[in-house]
């Protein structure tokens, strides 16, 4: 993998005396799908903040499409193509969900298209990426009136907007049916299929298993596995740690 999209090295994150993620290395080649799975509390948001910038981690180094992030803030990060969404979905209550659309069509990707667009593209990209989640006829509601499967891909729209070159989407299917589940695995898949690697944290190991063609697996902020995903379900250690709970 000599010419990796994102290259993890050695990234450690405590808080105050606590090891929330220890020496991690990980990389990821571009239009990789990989699964990053692990118990509660072993880390993986926290390596998605340090990665996204929301976080700042004590030790090691991150390198994105050839540019060191160390230092970034995240809009800086997001400007270069990293995007995630929140395991608890962040939409700007007040706003229209298609208003939450125009921020990042309006700041993200016209810096990552080094224009602005004009009203015209913008409804244009909106009404797209609405369809592209099926939330068209939602367009005009308060995102306190969505379902918990709608704020998820609105969450996921509003990633999408800013024309990432990597999705990092933390926990998106928690708490959904089966039939949403497989809904949002299927839009993961068609943003796959669009070029952008995508890094999913996930519990659902049946969502894991269809998307992932890579498993990282973090315990107590450790890396504990990384490879083909049907070996690293039946590593002795992954299931000791977290498959066999
Ligand atoms: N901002 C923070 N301050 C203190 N401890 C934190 C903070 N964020 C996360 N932690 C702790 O770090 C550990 C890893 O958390 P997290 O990365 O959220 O785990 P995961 O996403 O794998 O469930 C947990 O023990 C959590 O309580
Ligand atoms: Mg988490």
């Amino acid at each position: 993998m000599s010419q990796a999209l994102l290259h993890v090295s050695g990234v450690t994150k405590r808080f105050g005396g606590f090891t929330a993620l220890n020496d991690v290395s990980l990389q990821l080649a571009p239009g990789e799908r990989l699964g990053l799975i692990g118990p509660n509390g072993s880390g993986k948001s926290t390596l998605v903040n340090c990665l996204s910038g929301t976080l700042v981690n004590d030790a090691g180094s991150v390198e994105f499409d050839g540019h060191k992030l160390d230092g970034l803030p995240p809009h800086k990060r997001a400007y270069l193509g990293l995007a995630r969404s929140f395991q608890l979905p962040r939409p700007f209550g007040s706003m229209s969900v298609r208003d939450n659309m125009r921020i990042p069509l309006m700041y993200t990707a016209a810096v990552r298209a080094g224009h602005q667009r004009s009203e015209k593209e913008i409804r244009e990209r909106t009404d797209e990426l609405l369809r592209m989640v099926s939330l068209s006829d939602k367009a005009d509601a308060r995102p306190v009136d969505l379902t918990q499967v709608d704020m998820r891909k609105l969450e996921l729209a509003r990633a999408m907007a800013a024309e990432p070159k990597l999705l990092i989407a933390d926990e998106a299917m928690a708490g959904l049916s089966n039939a949403e589940v497989d809904d949002i695995l299927k839009l993961l898949m068609t943003l796959n299929s669009k070029g952008i690697s995508i890094i999913m944290i996930e519990h659902i190991m049946k969502a894991v298993m269809a998307f992932s063609q890579r498993l990282v697996v973090l315990v107590s902020g450790t890396k504990i596995a990384d490879g083909v995903p049907a070996e690293v379900i039946r590593n002795d250690d992954v299931v000791r740690a977290y498959l066999g709970q």
